[in-house]
């Protein structure tokens, strides 16, 4: 019943877990900002614009004076304060509405690290809900393991889902959210469970064990009976091909 190549299921995987593509604001502006003193500011010709300062989470202000040219396509800087937010600051507003009542409305770098939100609440994100490996995802992003995440956790998750984020960042990631049991491997037992999850429950345990032999038996280069990082990576780069075949949401 799964003829099809075996290679499917990773690229399943993969896809189920990557599917999560906030729209973010990742890229630095090659000329980040050209900034006109305060003294200049009446005598040139300016523009104000706002960038968003990832260190500080924060959309600063900047003049913008005509001789620096204009600003580069793509780049972030933005005409308002309220656009720079909305397209930068998203994550953080994302984040807050998780849990307004705990989250100040601006925080600080302290909290940025120590107030924590609980798993069961992160997995109530529209972009988590549906996904069978959501409590597996908030666990390897938490700082402590545990599922529950702190700001830099968050930012840290949504980075990588973002589709800026490079494609080997992401395999490397994925790699560890199906290592289920953290042993550096993907072996049988992460497979059969990884299975389970992506058909809720719906096949037979011997239709899974079917389905994993022929994963390993395609994936599985040097024959130890699991997948390295490597194994997986090989797979990761043949999935193009996959990708705009397979559009299964799971
Ligand atoms: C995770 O958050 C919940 C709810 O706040 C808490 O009960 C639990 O102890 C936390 N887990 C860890 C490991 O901090």
């Amino acid at each position: 019943m799964f003829g099809a190549a075996p290679v499917i299921l990773l690229v399943l995987m993969f896809n189920a877990t990557m599917q999560l593509a906030p729209n973010l604001c990742e890229k630095y502006p090659e000329r980040r900002y050209c900034i006109i003193e305060w003294m200049s500011r009446e005598r040139w010709a300016h523009s104000e614009r706002y960038t968003y300062k990832w260190d500080r989470k924060k959309c600063l202000l900047i003049r913008w004076a005509d001789y620096c040219g204009a600003p580069l396509p793509n780049t972030n800087n933005f005409e308002s304060e309220e656009q720079c937010y909305s397209e930068c600051g998203g994550v953080f507003k994302r984040f807050r509405e998780v849990n307004p009542e705990v989250i100040p409305k601006s925080m600080t770098d302290n909290q940025a690290h120590t107030i924590v939100v609980p798993v069961e609440e992160i997995e109530k994100l529209p972009e988590l809900k549906e996904n069978p490996f959501k409590r597996r995802i908030c666990q390897v992003f938490s700082h402590d393991s545990s599922g529950n995440l702190t700001f830099e956790d968050f930012l840290d998750m949504m980075s990588v889902f973002s589709e800026a984020a490079p494609r080997d960042i992401k395999a490397w990631y994925a790699f560890r959210i199906y290592d289920l049991d953290d042993d550096k491997y993907i072996g049988r037992e992460d497979l059969l469970e990884a299975t389970k999850l992506l058909t809720a429950g719906q096949l037979q345990e011997s239709e899974r064990e079917e389905i994993v032999t022929s994963v390993l038996d395609e994936a599985d280069v040097d024959g130890d009976g699991r997948l390295s990082f490597m194994d997986f990576e090989h797979v990761v780069a043949r999935a193009p091909d996959f990708v705009s075949t397979f559009h299964i949401r799971v």
